[in-house]
């Protein structure tokens, strides 16, 4: 895989923490060339002086992903220091709990705002510039709880993740005939900075439903992302790859 990702040039929003900053190292190990936008622009240039340390090109880029002109002036920076765009992984999100009766308007338009229209308006702000190049591939992060009941997630965070897989598929058959692949991985609970106020007897309760008997590691939700990115799977578009131990079998 190596060779045939060497140069190409990936976008990852989310890139300063968990799942996104350790899809950012193993693009990196692939040869990409690496812009990690954040909103959190010191965890964003954390992950991005890690990669230059490894020898890797990398940018650092301050956005909130829900606000579209941040969305444009943010790729304009990627194209204009690389040249182009092969790669974008939509990884950026945030997490509530809560119930039909506790989330309030604020609190449903906000979660929408962030993982839904975040990565749309970043699909639409790319897609000309890998039109331009004949092809490239997005892969978005959903999540189990988009796919069946969550134990803990809020309404609009489900709602949030069922929108991507949606969104992917919709994308995925608008943009085929342009080579632009579109998928997107469905993980259950990871072991990352998000879920850092779980308690031990709730991470025990989740590790109980996953036949693996354990969280993920961010590193394998970023291999699973990886290999969607990478030509490997040239011929997968539209899928949402489970990456759960189990935990929900389709
Ligand atoms: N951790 C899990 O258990 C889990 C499970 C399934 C899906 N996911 C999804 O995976 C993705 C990454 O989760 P994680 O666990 O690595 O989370 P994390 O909290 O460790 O990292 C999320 C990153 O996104 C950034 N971010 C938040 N809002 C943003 C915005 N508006 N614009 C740009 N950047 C923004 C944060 O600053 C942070 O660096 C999320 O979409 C999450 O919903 C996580």
């Amino acid at each position: 895989m190596g060779v045939a990702m060497q140069g190409l040039v990936g976008i990852v929003t989310g890139g300063g923490s968990g799942i996104g900053r350790a899809t950012c190292v193993r693009l990196a190990r692939q040869g990409v060339r690496v812009a990690v936008l954040d909103v959190a622009l010191d965890r964003g240039q954390n992950t991005a002086s890690a990669l230059t340390q490894d020898g890797a090109s990398a940018l650092a880029c301050s956005v909130d992903i829900s606000d579209a002109s941040q969305v444009r002036l943010a790729v304009d920076r990627v194209l204009s220091e690389f040249g182009r765009i092969d790669i974008l992984v939509n990884c950026a999100g945030v997490y509530t709990v809560g119930t039909v009766d506790s989330i309030s308007e604020r609190d449903w338009d906000s979660v929408l705002a962030v993982n839904l229209k975040g990565p749309f308006l970043m699909c639409q702000a790319v897609v000309p510039a890998m039109r331009r190049q004949g092809g490239g591939a997005i892969v978005s992060v959903s999540s189990i709880s988009g796919r069946t009941t969550s134990m803990l997630a809020g309404p609009n965070y489900v709602a949030s993740k069922a929108g991507i897989i949606g969104l992917t598929m919709c994308l995925a058959n608008q943009l085929a005939a342009d080579r632009i692949r579109v998928n997107c991985v469905a993980p259950s609970t990871v072991d990352t900075p998000m879920n850092a106020s779980l308690s031990p007897d709730q991470v025990t309760r989740l590790e109980e439903r996953v036949p693996l008997r354990r969280l993920a590691t961010a590193d394998e939700v970023a291999a699973a992302i990886v290999f969607l990115a990478s030509p490997e799977a040239s011929y997968i578009t539209g899928e949402t790859l489970n990456v759960n131990g189990g935990a929900f079998m389709v």
